[in-house]
């Protein structure tokens, strides 16, 4: 059995965990999360220079608060595993020199996660899933399938070719002069809208494969926004809700559509979804109900664990380690770290925080 803290600090959320077991059967002994929203509220999107400055000011809070909650002292841990990439440069090299920090005073090994692999692999750590599965990685900075094998052996199937989804949200809330994150925002305005009386397009599913665009998608609400605005002298809230579902639902048939091809094309017995924009209720339901057709087992983290966390971060590690694998203090920030590097880059694969 290990006990591994985990550190992450990519975009902006400054976070530490304990997580402890063994793969396939571990549990979140502890998870901190100390999320910048408030920081970067006046600017309209994440600061890369002040992220990386308020990581430095928090991480060594949420370690010790991290290790208090979970009651273990750091000289109990196995291993001390930290995002290296991909994401904000910046961030990712305040988390690497905090935990090389660490490994040095403590003498205990570090081990540098991908990010990606994190999120990859919170359904092991929440429903301890067997290889192989189908992951939906679907957030702000990132969204792509990969074909899960094992801890290192992702093949990557298909996935955006300009914005992430989340992105996507974040852009439509400040167009439609809702708050950030638009993701929440935009789902809460949702629930008040009528979809068909904005027809919107679904970019790509004309298209074999399982590749997305939601560049198309934000072009089209844009234009819907400005004819309301011009017809109406302004933004009226019933067109405001309108938009908000319309886009909330096309951004969910797509999801659900290219899910659908992506497990006709690779039979699995489980898909799993994770990463911010999981989080939307009605995202679940559709890819829920594309798995109930398909006879396929569909797991989403609880909401916690679909975000930005250090428990994710720390189980990643310990997979790792458990493999005998981790890395010296030459370990350095990647901004750019895809996980699967057999596969081309894709043209824009997310640009919020030069992801992979
Ligand atoms: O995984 P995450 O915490 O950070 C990274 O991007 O790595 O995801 C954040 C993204 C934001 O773009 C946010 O708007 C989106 O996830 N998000 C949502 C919801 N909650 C968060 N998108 C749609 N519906 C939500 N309920
Ligand atoms: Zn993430």
């Amino acid at each position: 059995m290990l006990t591994i803290l985990g550190i992450e600090s990519s975009c902006d959320d400054t976070a530490a965990a304990v997580v402890q077991g063994t793969p396939g059967q571990a549990r979140v002994l502890s998870s901190e999360v100390f999320t910048q929203t408030a920081i970067h509220a006046d600017f309209g999107g994440v600061v890369p220079e002040i992220a990386a400055r308020a990581h430095v000011e928090k991480l060594d809070v949420v370690i010790a608060q991290a290790l208090s909650r979970a009651g273990v002292a750091l000289a109990e841990l196995d291993g001390i595993a930290v995002t290296a990439g991909p994401g904000l440069i910046g961030g990712v090299l305040s988390g690497v020199m905090c935990a090389k920090g660490l490994s040095a005073a403590t003498g205990l090994p570090l081990v540098g996660v991908n990010h990606l692999a994190g999120h990859a692999l919170t359904p092991r750590l929440t429903d301890g899933i067997g290889f192989p599965y189908l992951m939906l990685l679907v957030s702000g900075g990132h969204c792509q399938f990969l074909l899960v094998r094992g801890h290192a052996d992702y093949t990557r199937v298909g996935g955006t070719i300009d914005d992430a989804p989340g992105e996507a949200f974040d852009k439509i809330a400040r167009l439609l002069g809702l708050p950030q994150p638009g993701g929440p925002a935009i789902e809460l305005c949702a629930a008040q809208g009528d979809a068909s009386a904005v027809p919107l397009p679904r970019p790509l599913l004309d298209r074999a494969g399982c590749d997305m665009s939601f560049s198309g998608l934000k072009t089209a609400v844009l234009r819907a926004r400005n004819a309301a605005v011009a017809a109406h002298g302004g933004l009226r809230a019933v067109d405001q809700a309108n938009l908000a579902t319309a886009f909330q639902l096309a951004i969910s048939d797509i999801l659900a559509e290219k899910s659908r091809r992506a497990l006709a094309a690779h039979p699995v017995t489980a898909f799993a979804v994770a990463g911010g924009v999981a989080a939307n209720g009605q995202i679940r339901q559709a890819l829920q109900a594309v798995c109930t057709t398909l006879d396929t087992e569909f797991m989403a983290p609880p909401l916690a664990l679909c975000t930005d966390n250090g428990a994710m971060i720390a189980y990643a590690g310990l997979e790792r380690l458990a493999h005998g694998e981790y890395d010296d203090l030459t370990l350095s920030a990647r901004p750019r770290w895809p996980l699967d590097a057999t596969s081309p880059a894709m043209l824009g694969s997310g640009k919020k925080g030069a992801k992979a």
